[in-house]
């Protein structure tokens, strides 16, 4: 099911799009957010709240609202949130993320919020689910049922929400020109197809790369900026399923610790394309190099510089 659910992908972003993009391009339509303009023209902060893989999204949430809408967005586990008396204002949106809408200590989170007032929306796939009830206005993913335990299309999809509401802010707070937002709706509509095509071409390699590593007892996997929350998830996802320790760093941390363990037994899977501080981790793959890592990149499409680097490379359109 899991492998069912990575290939269901391309599908799931069309699902979560539809009906959500308006013709020309030019207009984001979210339940709950077009109801509320005069408070998120206003809001002052947005906490995420979320667990596991539904958290990794939240950051990549996190990366996408600062940077585009410029509204400062707090990433907090759960389960966290939920002990620490938290500080909530009635001016704060406060998202709870849950594929499945049943986590307990998401729903209780956002219990929490809401009997604080604060203005609560959230991101679910299971439709009627407690935490969509509960948070009364919010997106459903249209993911489909996730059935594999590992969460693969239902992150893909909430990622897509999270861009959609990024765009629709920073549209309110006019941070963002017309060309620049129709650039990215015209963009979301492409990735499907450009997911498709990528999922047929590495199916392979990846098959050839994971008999070459499947005896590694660790993995590392890096990434910057946005790729950074990507990374902590493929680290996720290997431990879950392959019972193989692996890790997720920002690659920048790396020399603040744990470049101590690389050696030439360790993979690292380095998130490397080219959007996003490349020439930084490039320079962060030499580091990995001079100590022998065994580099696994995942690159853009035609970049000679780290597939010269890298024991193995992916490659991925722009
Ligand atoms: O249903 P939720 O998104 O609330 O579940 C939260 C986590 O338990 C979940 O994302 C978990 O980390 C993944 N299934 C791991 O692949």
């Amino acid at each position: 099911f899991m492998l069912k659910e990575i290939y269901e992908q391309p599908q799931a972003i069309i699902e979560t799009l539809r009906g959500r993009i308006s013709g020309d391009f030019n207009l984001i339509r979210l339940r709950g957010l077009n109801e509320n303009l005069n408070f998120l023209k206003t809001v002052k902060k947005i906490i995420i709240i979320a667990c596991g893989t539904s958290w990794h999204a939240g950051l990549v949430g996190e990366y996408l609202i600062e940077g585009i809408s410029r509204i400062p967005v707090e990433v907090e586990y759960a389960s966290e949130f939920l002990y620490r008396d938290p500080l909530i204002s009635t001016s704060d949106m406060i998202i709870a993320i849950s594929q499945s809408g049943e986590t307990a200590d998401t729903l209780s989170a956002l219990k929490l919020a809401k009997q604080r007032g604060a203005f609560v929306y959230g991101i679910c796939n299971v439709v009627g689910s407690s935490i969509a009830r509960c948070a009364g206005v919010g997106t459903y993913t249209h993911a489909g049922p996730e059935i594999g335990v590992a969460s693969t299309k239902s992150f893909t999809s909430q990622v897509t929400v999270l861009i959609l509401i990024s765009l629709f802010l920073a549209k309110l707070k006019k941070k963002i020109t017309t060309a620049q937002f129709t650039s990215i709706t015209k963009e979301l509509f492409l990735i499907s197809e450009k997911m498709k095509k990528t999922l047929l071409s590495v199916d392979n390699e990846i098959q050839q790369l994971s008999k070459l590593y499947e005896k590694a007892k660790n993995f590392l996997y890096l990434g910057r900026g946005i790729s950074f929350p990507v990374a902590l998830e493929g680290a996720l996802k290997l431990k879950e399923i392959s019972y193989i320790h692996a890790e997720g760093y920002p690659a920048a941390e790396m020399k603040h610790g744990p470049i101590a363990l690389i050696d030439k037994e360790m993979p690292v899977i380095v998130i490397a394309t080219k959007k996003g501080h490349y020439e930084k981790i490039v320079s962060n793959i030499q580091e990995i190099k001079s100590r022998k890592g065994k580099i696994i990149s995942i690159i853009t499409q035609g970049d000679e510089i780290v597939k010269e680097l890298s024991d193995c490379y992916i490659e991925i359109p722009e």
